[in-house]
C-alpha cells in the first residue's frame, strides 16, 4: 500500500495531485488544504476523472490531518502568495508559520515521512519543514531545481527546434536569480549544447530561465502551476519507483563545495530513502564562486528566519 499526500489544494497542489493520480503510481494520493471543503471538492473531482483517463489511484481529501496517516510521502505546496504590501520578511515569516504547523500536523500521524517542499520562498521553506521535522535531511528536500531546469530545457527546446526530450541539463543554486547555471553539463542527445546554440543565444536563455517565474507572474497575474505541480509529482513517482534518478534538488549541504548547513539546489540521486546520494561535480572557479554567492544569500534569509522566533 503505497500513499502520497499533498497539502495545499491551490494551483500547484492540485496539479501535482492530478498528475501524481494519472501516474498510477501510488494506491492513494490524499490532497490536504485548510480551507472548508476545497481539498475534499477537488479529490472528488479527480477521482471522477479516473473512469475517463483510466487509472486506479483512489483519490482522497479533506482538512482533516487523519487522512495523512501513513504517507510515504508528503509534498507542501501550503503557502500565502506575496500581497501588495507585503514585506519579503512579512510572507517569509507568514509563509514559514504555514510550513511548520503543517509539518507537525503531517508528523502526529506518519513518523518518519519523506517531505519535498514546494512552498516559497522555496530555500528557506526547506530549511523551515526540515527544522520543525526533526527528521534527517536524506528525508527533506525542496523542489525548485527540477521547475528551473525544465524551463531551461523547454527555452533550449523551442531555440534549437528539437524535442525537449532530448534535452538533458544540471543547474544549481538558489530557485531564481541566485540559479547557477551550468551550461557545459547541457547536452542535447548526447551533443554538448555549445555545438547547436550559439553562446549570446545560450546566455539570453540562461537569463530567461532565472526570470521564468517572473515571466508567468507578469502573464498571468498569479505564478505558476503546471510545471511546477508536475515537477513535485516526478520527485514523487521517481522516489516510489526507487529508480536513483539524478535531479536538482534543494537540500541541506554539509561541506560539499564548502558549504555547510544551507539549503542549496544540488544534484542528488534519488530513491525510496530520500537522498541516496549527493553527486558532487567538479565546479570552475567562476561556477562555485556562483554557488557561493548563492548559498550566502540563502543563509541570509535562513538567519532572518531563525530571528523571527517561528521555527
Ligand atoms: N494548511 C493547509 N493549506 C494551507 C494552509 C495551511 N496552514 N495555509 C494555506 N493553505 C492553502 C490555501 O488554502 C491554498 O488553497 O494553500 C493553498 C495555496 O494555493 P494557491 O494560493 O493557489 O497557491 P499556489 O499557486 O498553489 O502556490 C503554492 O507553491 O510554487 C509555490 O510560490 C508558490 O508558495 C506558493 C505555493
Amino acid at each position: 500500500m503505497s500513499k502520497v499526500t499533498v497539502v495545499g489544494a491551490g494551483n500547484v497542489g492540485a496539479t501535482c495531485a492530478n498528475v501524481l493520480a494519472h501516474s498510477d503510481v501510488f494506491n492513494e494520493v490524499v490532497l490536504i488544504d485548510i480551507a472548508g471543503d476545497l481539498a475534499k471538492g477537488k479529490a472528488l473531482d479527480i477521482w471522477q476523472q479516473a473512469p475517463i483517463d483510466g487509472y486506479s489511484t483512489r483519490m482522497t481529501g479533506g482538512s482533516d490531518y487523519a487522512l495523512t496517516a501513513g504517507s510515504d510521502i508528503v509534498i507542501i505546496t501550503a503557502g500565502v502568495p506575496r500581497k501588495p504590501g507585503m514585506s519579503r520578511d512579512d510572507l517569509i515569516s507568514t509563509n514559514a508559520k504555514i510550513v511548520v504547523s503543517v509539518t507537525k500536523n503531517i508528523l502526529q500521524h506518519t513518523k518518519n515521512p519523506i517531505i519535498i517542499v514546494v512552498s516559497n520562498p522555496l530555500d528557506v521553506m526547506t530549511y523551515a519543514a526540515w527544522k520543525a521535522s526533526g527528521l534527517s535531511e536524506k528525508r527533506v528536500f525542496g523542489m525548485a531545481g527540477v521547475l528551473d531546469t525544465a524551463r531551461y530545457r523547454a527555452f533550449l527546446a523551442e531555440e534549437i527546434g528539437c524535442s525537449p526530450k532530448d534535452i538533458a541539463a544540471i543547474l544549481m543554486g538558489g530557485h531564481g536569480d541566485t540559479m547557477v547555471p551550468l551550461p557545459r553539463y547541457t547536452t542535447v542527445s548526447g551533443i554538448p549544447v555549445t555545438e547547436l546554440v550559439k553562446k549570446e543565444k545560450l546566455d539570453a536563455i540562461i537569463e530567461r530561465t532565472k526570470f521564468g517565474g517572473g515571466e508567468l507572474v507578469n502573464l498571468m497575474g498569479t505564478s505558476a502551476w503546471y510545471a511546477p505541480g508536475a515537477a513535485a509529482a516526478q520527485m514523487a513517482i521517481s522516489i516510489q519507483r526507487d529508480e536513483n534518478r539524478i535531479f536538482p534538488c534543494c537540500i541541506r549541504l554539509k561541506g560539499e563545495y564548502k558549504i555547510k548547513d544551507v539549503f542549496v539546489g544540488t544534484p542528488v540521486k534519488l530513491n525510496k530513502k530520500g537522498i541516496g546520494e549527493v553527486i558532487k561535480l567538479r565546479l570552475k572557479k567562476d561556477e562555485l564562486d556562483l554557488l557561493h554567492g548563492s548559498a550566502n544569500a540563502v543563509k541570509e534569509i535562513m538567519d532572518a528566519l531563525d530571528g523571527m522566533g517561528v521555527l
